[in-house]
């Protein structure tokens, strides 16, 4: 069981990973796509700084497992993903959504009432693809792939480039079905390979 946490403080963080610190949970995901609301607003995972101070005062408080998650919008992932390994986090996961916009061109507005809003979904996938075997050739802790898988092929495809686990989001609104589906075909193509598990194929990429 991994409980996702989110806040626009360090305080807010360090108050729920107390709290899930006296919880049976199993380990605590990290959602640092928020806004740091005594620095400008600007997302927690978008600088070093912030996502190394989050990351340290949360593990200082915590002694469950620790698994941060980062956010696309950023110029270097790795650099990101380094912060969050050097202040102690246990695992990453990636990615959150990419901020999107469309525009109603009738009437000019933006078509969310935010204006702007998270994007994720299959439209996503290849910059997770490209950001998880970025991350993998940076760190030694574990990754887990997000972003835009629907299928077990694409499963498969973001292990090859580097995640040990995956996670699934949008798929689930259009099939409930999709993750089991996932499972069993990812449980067929190890079989196919000869694989004990699907995870011989973690990291298995061959690059050009
Ligand atoms: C409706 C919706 C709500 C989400 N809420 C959260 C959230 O509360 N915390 C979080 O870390 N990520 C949240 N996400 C991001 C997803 O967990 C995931 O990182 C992202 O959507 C990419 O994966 P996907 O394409 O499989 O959905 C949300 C995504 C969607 C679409």
């Amino acid at each position: 069981m991994i409980a996702n946490i989110a806040g626009n403080t360090v305080e807010d963080y360090c108050a729920l990973a107390e709290k899930l610190n006296q919880s049976n949970v199993d380990m605590i995901e990290l959602n640092i796509s928020c806004p740091n609301v005594k620095h400008g607003g600007v997302n927690f995972g978008t600088s070093t700084q912030s996502v190394a101070e989050v990351t340290s005062q949360v593990k200082r408080r915590c002694q469950k497992p620790l698994m941060v998650k980062l956010t696309p919008n950023v110029t270097s992932i790795g650099d990101i993903a380094k912060a969050a390994e050097d202040a102690g986090a246990d695992a990453l996961s990636l990615i959150n959504t990419l901020t999107g916009m469309r525009v109603d061109i009738n009437t000019r507005r933006p078509m969310l009432r935010n204006n702007t809003g998270g994007l994720s979904g299959p439209a996503i996938f290849p910059v997770a693809v490209r950001m998880v075997h970025e991350v993998y050739k940076r760190v030694k802790i574990p990754v887990i792939g997000m972003g835009g898988i629907s299928t077990w092929e694409d499963a498969t495809e973001m292990m090859i480039a580097g995640a040990c686990a995956v996670q699934v989001g949008t798929a689930n609104f259009h099939d409930p079905f999709a993750c089991i589906k996932i499972i069993e075909g990812l449980e067929r193509f190890a079989d196919s390979l000869g694989l004990n598990s699907i995870t011989e194929l973690t990291g298995t990429l061959q690059e050009w």
